[in-house]
């Protein structure tokens, strides 16, 4: 895995979309083998897609449905290593294997989650879990400056 918290923190610019379409490129480009990234935004009522790098995805999600409403209700991420197993699981890209969700969480509100798929069952370990919770308190912290 080649992400680097440093390097993340020097292309953030403070301005929100702009850093959610930022990070999503930087995790696809960075991360291997993963097949769909990005960021459902809460609208207060319902999670919607945002920024994202893959192909098309579902536009809507509300808090009762899939492995992001479970992340956003439960405020706390989620690792599935293999989605057929996770009950509710959307399918938006049918490759999609394994996933993990996270939570972006400011104040205790919630803001939206980050969402990464791939196409390989169990691709992602705990420590890479760990680096992507550290990335979105990054994320969250240089947004809460400007
Ligand atoms: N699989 C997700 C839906 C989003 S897409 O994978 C991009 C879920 O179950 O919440």
């Amino acid at each position: 895995m080649n992400l680097n918290l440093e390097h993340y923190r020097a292309i953030l610019t403070g301005r929100w979309i702009t850093d959610l379409a930022n990070t999503s490129a930087y995790l696809m480009e960075h991360m291997p083998d993963i097949n769909w990234v990005g960021f459902y935004l809460w609208d207060g009522s319902q999670l919607v897609l945002g920024p994202f790098q893959g192909r098309v995805a579902c536009t809507e999600i509300s808090l009762q449905r899939g492995v992001c409403g479970h992340a956003a209700l439960t405020k706390k991420s989620v690792k599935v290593d293999d989605v057929d197993q996770f009950p509710g699981h959307i399918v938006c890209d049918s490759r999609s294997r394994s996933e993990m969700v996270i939570p972006l969480i400011q104040n205790d509100k919630l803001l939206g989650v980050l969402d990464i798929d791939s196409a390989s069952l169990s691709r992602f370990s705990a420590q890479e879990l760990e680096i992507c919770e550290s990335m979105v308190q990054i994320l969250l912290a240089v947004a809460s400056q400007k």
